[in-house]
C-alpha cells in the first residue's frame, strides 16, 4: 500500500499515528485528513509538516462528493479512519453533532472508498480500510472481586501476565455491544457500518476498540491534561461522583504501535482489543498525577491535594472500562512498551513543559495555526 489517508489525522491519537507513519514509512504518500474542530490543531504535527511524503488536507468526512474525489486524485490504497467527536460529556450535551460526524461521516468513507475500490480492475485487493473504535461500546462492568478481596486483586484470568484488576470480568473482542452514551452509541453505530460493508460488498475492513489513552497533544478537557493543567495552575480538580470509577489506561505511542502493526498484518474482517491491563480507580489516579506535578515543581508533597472538588457526577458515567488484549498479543506479538509509572511521569513532564502549546489550545490561538500556516499552500 502507497497512499493512505489518515482522517483525524490533527486530533490526540491521529496526530500519533501521522507521525509514526510519516516517520518510518519514506515510501508511502501519508494524506492528513481533518477538519480541524475544537480538537483539531496543526501544531500536534508542526515537527513533520515539511516531510515530503507528508500532507494536510482540510476536509469534513461527511463530505462525500470531496473525500470521493480524493480517493481518485490521490488513488487511495488505505484509510485509517479516526476522526470523531470524542468526548462523552460533549455527547450528552449535543447528540446530533456526534450522530453526524461518527456515523454519517464514517458511512461518506465507507461509500467512496467502495465506489473507487470497486472500480479498479484489481478492485479491493491491496485495500484496507480500519476503522479505529473504542472500549465504550462494550457498555460498562461491575467492580466485583473474589470473596474476601478487596479490590484491585492480582489475576491470570485473561492474560498471561499477573495484572490489577478491579472486577473479574473484561471486553472480550466478541464482548456483546451495550453502549450508554451518546458518544458511545455513535461509535458502535460506526462499528456495525464498517462490518456491514466487509459482510455485504466484501470491503476489506478492520475494527479496533482501545482503552483510554493518554499522553503528549491531548485536548484538555480529558481527565488527564485537564488536571496536570489545573494543578499547574492551582485550579479545582473537578472529581465526578465519588471517584470510584475505573479507567484503562494506555500510552498513546504504544496505541499508535498497535495501529501500525494491525494496519499491516492484522487479518482482514477480525476486530483486535487494544488495552495495557492497567486499571485505575479515578481518584488513585488523580492522587498520582498530584504526586507527580507537586515532585516536578517542587511544591511540598501533598500541597494540591486540596485542589480535589467532589462535583455532581457524569449522567449514566461508566462504572469500569477493562480490555482484555490477549488476542492482539498473542496472535500479532504486540505489548505495551511503558509501565504506567513510566508513562504519567512522561506525560506530566510533557504538559509541564509545553505551556505554549497549552496556552494555545486553551486561549483559542491554535485555530489560527492553519491560516497562517496552510491556507496559502
Ligand atoms: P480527538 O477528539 O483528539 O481528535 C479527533 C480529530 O477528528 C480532530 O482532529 C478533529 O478535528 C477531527 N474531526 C472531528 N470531526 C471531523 C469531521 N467531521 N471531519 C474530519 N475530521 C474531523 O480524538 P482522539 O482522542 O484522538 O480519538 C481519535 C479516535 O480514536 C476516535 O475515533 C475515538 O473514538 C477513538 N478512541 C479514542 C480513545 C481515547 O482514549 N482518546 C480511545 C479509544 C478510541
Ligand atoms: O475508553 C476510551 C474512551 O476514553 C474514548 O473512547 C473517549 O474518546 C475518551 O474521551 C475516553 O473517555 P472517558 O470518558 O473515559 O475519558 P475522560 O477523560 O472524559 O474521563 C475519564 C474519567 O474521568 C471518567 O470516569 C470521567 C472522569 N472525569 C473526567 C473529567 C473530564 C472526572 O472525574 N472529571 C473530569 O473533569
Amino acid at each position: 500500500m502507497k497512499n493512505i489517508v489518515i482522517t483525524g489525522g490533527a486530533g490526540f491519537i491521529g496526530s500519533h499515528v501521522v507521525r509514526l507513519f510519516v516517520n518510518k514509512y519514506p515510501e508511502y504518500n501519508i494524506i492528513c485528513l481533518d477538519k480541524l474542530t475544537y480538537a483539531g490543531n496543526l501544531a500536534n504535527l508542526k515537527d513533520i509538516e515539511d516531510k515530503p511524503n507528508y500532507k494536510f488536507v482540510k476536509m469534513d468526512i461527511c463530505d462525500f462528493e470531496a473525500f470521493y474525489q480524493l480517493m481518485q486524485d490521490e488513488k487511495v490504497d488505505g484509510i485509517i479512519h479516526l476522526a470523531a467527536e470524542s468526548h462523552v460529556d460533549r455527547s450528552i450535551k449535543d447528540p446530533f453533532t456526534f450522530a453526524q460526524t461518527n456515523v454519517m461521516g464514517t458511512l461518506a468513507l465507507l461509500q467512496a472508498a467502495k465506489l473507487y475500490w470497486e472500480s479498479l480492475p484489481e478492485k479491493y485487493d491491496g485495500k484496507r480500510f480500519y476503522h479505529i473504535s473504542t472500549d465504550e461500546v462494550y457498555g460498562a462492568l461491575e467492580l466485583t472481586h473474589p470473596e474476601g478481596i478487596e479490590p484491585p486483586f492480582t489475576t491470570t484470568a485473561s492474560s498471561s501476565e499477573h495484572h490489577l484488576a478491579y472486577g473479574k470480568d473484561f471486553f472480550y473482542e466478541d464482548t456483546k455491544y451495550n453502549p450508554h452514551s451518546p458518544y458511545s452509541a455513535a461509535k458502535a453505530s460506526s462499528d456495525h457500518f464498517v462490518r456491514a460493508y466487509h459482510d455485504t460488498y466484501g470491503m476489506p475492513t478492520i475494527v479496533t476498540n482501545c482503552s483510554n489513552n493518554y499522553g503528549p497533544y491531548q485536548f484538555p478537557e480529558k481527565l488527564i491534561p485537564l488536571f496536570i493543567n489545573n494543578i499547574r495552575h492551582r485550579k479545582p480538580l473537578p472529581v465526578y461522583g465519588k471517584g470510584e470509577n475505573v479507567r484503562d489506561w494506555l500510552y498513546v505511542e504504544d496505541h499508535a504501535r498497535a495501529i501500525d502493526l494491525i494496519f499491516h498484518e492484522g487479518k482482514t474482517a477480525e476486530t483486535y482489543n487494544i488495552g495495557g491491563f492497567n486499571e485505575w480507580k479515578n481518584i488513585d489516579l488523580i492522587k498520582v498525577m498530584i504526586k507527580t506535578v507537586d515532585r516536578i515543581l517542587g511544591n511540598p508533597e501533598g500541597s494540591s491535594l486540596d485542589l480535589i472538588t467532589y462535583v455532581t457526577d457524569r449522567a449514566g458515567h461508566d462504572l469500569r472500562y477493562a480490555i482484555d488484549s490477549t488476542k492482539l498479543q498473542k496472535e500479532l506479538g504486540w505489548e505495551p512498551s511503558l509501565q504506567f509509572e513510566e508513562g504519567i511521569e512522561k506525560t506530566v513532564r510533557w504538559y509541564l513543559d509545553n505551556q505554549e502549546w497549552m496556552d494555545n489550545v486553551t486561549s483559542g490561538d491554535y485555530q489560527k495555526y492553519y491560516e497562517t500556516m496552510y491556507s496559502n499552500r
